[in-house]
């Protein structure tokens, strides 16, 4: 899948660079060429020695060092190849991204690119969760810069949390989804995936058992057939799929909002568990517990989103597919509920606790279209994801 691919691989100051001597070695077993490019505090960490050798190619470390520089060498060498890999993707690096700075070869090479960008983020936690690396990261996504990672787990700085870099297979695989060549390259489409949850009081909110198992294999099998994937996300108990842009909601609510700021697409998948109903005047300070009795809870409807979307008219996306989740007579639900919500599909799969779906790792789905109701065999959640993302392949070639 990577075979005669051109990767430029930016190597940022942090230590995670070490995995890059493992990047190389599986991108480029995989037929990948890699070109390295290092900045100054990279080569603290790693020599450009050593990346240079599994490489197979000179690093790059400054914006002058460039032979061909009259003739404008920056730029050539931030174009000529097919994708541009940030890994470790720094705070500072990150920062610099976002605004467009250009003060060495690593921010110069990607001010002046036009191809693709990936990045790899590894940071401490502390800075990965400060509300300027979150806006920096917004940014990055919202200028379609593809981002894998980070993930949980000790850092060599000692704490734990999110912030450690993925694992080199982990980019090869978003490095395969950004590069992937099928039948929805330039095709747009969202994911809706995750539960949602409607705060009661700053402490508590109510929710549901969804997993996000689901819609994530459906994002990774959209993007690994080419598809610019949007995928807004309640707070699931999985991460999200490499190689797609995520978007974190928490209520019903706001994930209607991100999912309109997401339009115009060519197709949605609407797979999250949308909560019902809000709480219609959630308390901005924690309910205590008085004399006067208990706490009465006023429930609001929520927005349905696959409703509003499948009936919006101008602007619809070509395709949109709903779920139910339904728990009997799930052929008969289903299909009162694709022509209740006006879709063009449905997925539907019984959620009874006996069947273990919810929260499981395979599924039994019956799809329900325009000619009728077909029953697929019980499957992993990663097999229904790939069968569904190639039927939406071969109904958006059609239309
Ligand atoms: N959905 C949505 N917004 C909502 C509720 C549901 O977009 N507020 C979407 C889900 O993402 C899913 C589909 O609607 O694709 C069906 O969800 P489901 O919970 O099965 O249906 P409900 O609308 O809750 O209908 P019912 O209460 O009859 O089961």
């Amino acid at each position: 899948m990577l075979a005669g691919k051109r990767i430029l691989l930016i190597i940022g100051g942090g230590i995670a660079a070490f995995k890059c001597h493992d990047l190389i070695r599986q991108l480029t077993e995989r037929g990948a060429s890699v070109t390295p490019v290092m900045t100054r505090a990279a080569a603290e960490f790693v020599t450009p020695l050593s990346i240079s050798a599994l490489a197979g190619e000179k690093v790059f470390t400054e914006l002058f060092d460039l032979t061909a520089e009259a003739e404008m060498g920056h730029i050539q060498l931030s174009r000529s190849a097919d994708l541009v890999v940030v890994a470790p993707a720094t705070a500072n690096l990150m920062a610099k991204m976002a605004q467009g700075l250009a003060d060495d070869l690593a921010s110069t090479l990607l001010l002046a690119t036009d191809t693709p960008v990936l990045v790899a983020p590894a940071m401490n936690v502390r800075m990965w969760e400060h509300p300027a690396t979150q806006r920096n990261l917004a940014v990055l996504q919202g200028d379609g810069i593809r981002v894998v990672g980070p993930s949980d787990g000790a850092m060599a700085c000692g704490e734990f949390g999110p912030g450690r870099m993925a694992e080199p297979m982990e980019i090869v695989e978003a490095v395969g989804a950004a590069l992937a060549d099928g039948p929805l390259t330039g095709r747009r489409i969202l994911v809706t995936s995750g539960p949602t949850h409607e705060p009661i009081d700053p402490v508590r909110y109510i929710a549901n058992r969804s997993s996000g198992a689901q819609g994530t294999a459906i994002g990774a099998a959209l993007a690994a057939l080419g598809a610019e994937v949007i995928f807004v996300t309640g707070p699931a108990d999985v991460p999200p799929p490499a190689g797609v842009r995520v978007v974190r909601v928490e209520s019903a609510r706001e994930m209607q909002a991100a999912v309109a700021e997401a339009l115009p697409v060519d197709a949605g998948v609407f797979a999250a568990a949308v909560a019902d109903w809000r709480v219609a005047s959630a308390s901005d300070r924690k309910l205590k517990k008085t004399r006067d009795g208990l706490p009465a809870l006023e429930l609001a409807e929520n927005p349905d989103i696959l409703a509003g979307v499948s009936q919006m008219g101008a602007g619809r996306p070509g395709l949109v597919v709903g779920f139910a989740a339904e728990t009997d007579d799930v052929v008969a639900h289903a299909t009162a509920k694709r022509a209740r919500k006006g879709c063009d599909w449905i997925v539907a799969n019984d959620v009874s606790p006996a069947t273990g779906i919810m929260g499981g790792q395979e599924n039994a789905v019956v799809l329900i279209t325009a000619d009728g109701a077909e029953s697929w065999p019980r499957m992993s959640k990663t097999e229904v994801a790939r069968q569904l993302a190639g039927r939406i392949a071969g109904a958006l070639q059609d239309a």
